[in-house]
């Protein structure tokens, strides 16, 4: 049985005031459940947020990190680093990291093998624009980003990590995929493991959909076999939404 994650994408938001009332805040409103939690706040919040999280279950996440682990590279932050700061996960190749600031899949597939080899759990954002959706590139794109993100890593590894399926169009956008067309993508991404790798490996691996997810929605996704849970953006934000969302799954999926 996978168990179902969901995770936190605060992107640039919050202080750290506004950081540790969610946390408290969202605590005290979550239903008792087998869901993972994760919050991923900017890289200056981790070491305070980790703390007042772990006190609760909740897990922590980076949104980014360098491959390298020390040396002259201004301005970047180091898996060695998250690890100190007693994070959990990390996101890599966030589309808006692949859009605004140039990463390219083989970034992305050396921040993969940093976040192993430092016992960090990735988070590994793939998507198709909206462009190649309608050009019905979806599956070429997301098999090809998967493809490069998971090459050169250990069976062992590839179980352990964490793949969300993002389509560009859908985040921030208030328009979700449907959960049968995540579904879709998922399970082509669990092929494409399973080829890759083994069946058992692909079966193993959690599988994520992202893009205005609410909890109006979260229920259309998690009632789908081969989504194990959520990247949350917008409504991740605040504490009653996003505990609506968690508390949407435990509902789903008793
Ligand atoms: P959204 O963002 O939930 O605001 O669409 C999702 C994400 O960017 O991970």
């Amino acid at each position: 049985m996978r168990t179902p994650i969901i995770a936190a994408n605060w992107k640039m938001h919050k202080t750290v005031t506004e950081a540790l009332e969610f946390v408290e805040q969202l605590a005290g409103l979550l239903d008792t459940g087998n869901t993972e939690t994760v919050i991923c706040p900017p890289f200056p919040l981790l070491g305070c947020v980790a703390e007042a999280c772990h006190k609760y279950g909740l897990r922590v996440g980076a949104q980014n990190m360098y491959w390298e682990a020390t040396g002259a590279f201004t301005g970047e932050v180091s898996p060695l680093l998250l690890k100190d700061l007693a994070v959990d996960y990390v996101i890599i190749g966030h589309s808006e990291r692949r859009q605004l600031f140039a990463e390219t899949d083989q970034h992305v597939a050396r921040k993969v093998k940093a976040a192993f080899a430092h016992d960090l759990t990735p988070i590994v954002c793939v998507g198709e624009t909206l462009q190649q959706r309608q050009a019905e590139q979806t599956m070429d794109v997301v098999g090809e980003q998967v493809t490069v993100a998971v090459t050169g890593l250990d069976p062992s590894q590839v179980r352990r990590m964490v793949i969300a399926y993002e389509p560009v169009w859908a985040i921030g956008s208030g328009l979700a995929a449907t959960g049968k067309d995540a579904n879709e993508v998922a399970c082509y991404i669990r092929k494409t493991i399973g080829e890759l790798f083994s069946l058992k490996v692909a079966r193993d691996v959690r599988l994520q959909y992202g893009g205005s997810v609410k909890p109006e929605n979260i229920a259309d996704f998690m009632q789908e076999t081969d989504v194990d849970g959520a990247l949350v953006g917008g409504a991740a934000l605040d504490s009653a939404k996003f505990a609506g969302i968690i508390n949407g799954v435990i509902g789903a999926n008793s």
